[in-house]
C-alpha cells in the first residue's frame, strides 16, 4: 500500500518498471504532460512533498526548496548530470540529492561512438542526398571523410563516461589521450592506455576530440572560438556532456570556414533550440540528446532513481548520494 505520510512528485512519465517501484513504496504524484512541467505546475506540486524525482529540465533552487517546504527530504535527479540542482542549497537544507551514474555509462559511451563515426564518415549527409533522389554513380572522390582507425582520440574529461570511450578507441586501434583536473591512477592509465595532455596539447593532436565534463562555470564555453582554432582541420569534434560546453556560434563558424571537419552533437547550448546555422550545415551531425536513450539504461536510470528516492525516505543512505556530508550532521 502507497504509504500516505511519503507524498512524492515524478516530474515526468519514466519507464514502468520504475514508477511502479515508487508507486509500491510512496503516495505519488506524476505529472502526465508530454513536455517539461512548466514552473508554475512545478512550484505548485512539489508543495508539501517529501521525495521528488526531477529531470534535467527542472531546476531545482530555492526557490523549488522554499516551495517544497520543510518536509522535502530528498530530490533524486534522473540524469547522471546534474547542472539542473543547485546541490549546496539543497545541503543547506538537509534535502538528500542523489543522481544515476554508472547505469548510463556503457550507453553514452556508445552514442558519443555513434556520432563520431556519423561524422567523420559522413553517414547522415550520405542518407539525406540518396532521400533527396539525387542522382549519382560511384567516383573515386565522392563525400570522403576521414579515418577513425588507427587516429588519435582526444577525451576531454576522464570519468566513468571518457574510460568507456578510451576501451572503445583502443579496439579501433586509436592512440588515446587525455585531458581533466582529476588523474586517474597510474595503473588505470596503463590499464586504459591513454597518456595525460593539457588541454591546449590535446587539442591540436587529436583528430576526434570528445567532451565528457559536467557543466559548471569553468566548463561553460570551453570549446571557444579560440579552443576550436587549435584543432586540426581534419578533426571532429563530439558532445554528449552538455550544451553550453560549447559556443555554438562559435562552432557553425568553425564548421562553415573549414577550422575543423566536421561535429556529433546530442547537447545544444540553449537547448532545445539548435543554433539555426548548424542545422543548415552538412558538417554538423545533430541528434536530440539521446546520449542514455535504449530501452534498457532508461529502465536503469528509473529504477536507481527510484531507489534513491524510496532509501532517503526509509532514513537510509541512497546508492548514489550527491551530498554525503549532510549524512555527517
Ligand atoms: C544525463 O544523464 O545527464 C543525460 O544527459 C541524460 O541521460
Amino acid at each position: 500500500m502507497p504509504d500516505s505520510r511519503r507524498p512524492v512528485l515524478v516530474t515526468r512519465r519514466l519507464p514502468q518498471p520504475a514508477l511502479d517501484r515508487i508507486a509500491e513504496h510512496c503516495d505519488m504524484t506524476l505529472y502526465e504532460g508530454s513536455g517539461a512541467m512548466p514552473r508554475d505546475e512545478l512550484l505548485e506540486g512539489i508543495s508539501g512533498k517529501a521525495g521528488a524525482v526531477t529531470l534535467l529540465t527542472d531546476k531545482v533552487d530555492d526557490e523549488f526548496l522554499d516551495a517544497a517546504g520543510p518536509g522535502l527530504r530528498i530530490v533524486a535527479n534522473y540524469a547522471v548530470g546534474f547542472d539542473n540542482l543547485d546541490v549546496p542549497a539543497c545541503t543547506a537544507r538537509g534535502v538528500m540529492a542523489s543522481n544515476t551514474p554508472d547505469v548510463l555509462t556503457e550507453t553514452t559511451a556508445d552514442t558519443a561512438w555513434a556520432l563520431m563515426m556519423a561524422a567523420a564518415r559522413r553517414v547522415p549527409e550520405g542518407d539525406r542526398f540518396l532521400r533527396a533522389r539525387t542522382p549519382w554513380v560511384w567516383g573515386p572522390m565522392m563525400m570522403l571523410g576521414q579515418d577513425v582507425h588507427h587516429k588519435t582520440m582526444g577525451i576531454v574529461g576522464f570519468g566513468r563516461i571518457g574510460h568507456a570511450l578510451a576501451r572503445r578507441a583502443r579496439g579501433f586501434g586509436m592512440r588515446v589521450v587525455y585531458f581533466d583536473v582529476y588523474r586517474p591512477s597510474p595503473e588505470l592509465e596503463a590499464e586504459l592506455g591513454a597518456e595525460y595532455r593539457d588541454l591546449d596539447d590535446l587539442l591540436a593532436e587529436s583528430d576526434f576530440v570528445s567532451l565528457h565534463v559536467n557543466l559548471t562555470e569553468e566548463t561553460r564555453h570551453l570549446m571557444n572560438a579560440e579552443r576550436l582554432g587549435r584543432m586540426k582541420p581534419t578533426a571532429v569534434l563530439v558532445n554528449t556532456s552538455r550544451g553550453p560546453v560549447i559556443d555554438e556560434a562559435a562552432l557553425a563558424e568553425a564548421l562553415r570556414d573549414g577550422v575543423i571537419f566536421a561535429a556529433g552533437l546530442d547537447v545544444f547550448e540553449k537547448e532545445p533550440e539548435v543554433h539555426p546555422a548548424l542545422l543548415e550545415l552538412e558538417n554538423a551531425v545533430v541528434i536530440p540528446h539521446l546520449g542514455s536513450a535504449t530501452v534498457d539504461t532508461r529502465i536503469a536510470m528509473g529504477l536507481l532513481a527510484a531507489d534513491n528516492l524510496i532509501a532517503a525516505l526509509d532514513g537510509e543512505r541512497p546508492p548514489t548520494l550527491l551530498n554525503p556530508d549532510l549524512l555527517k550532521r
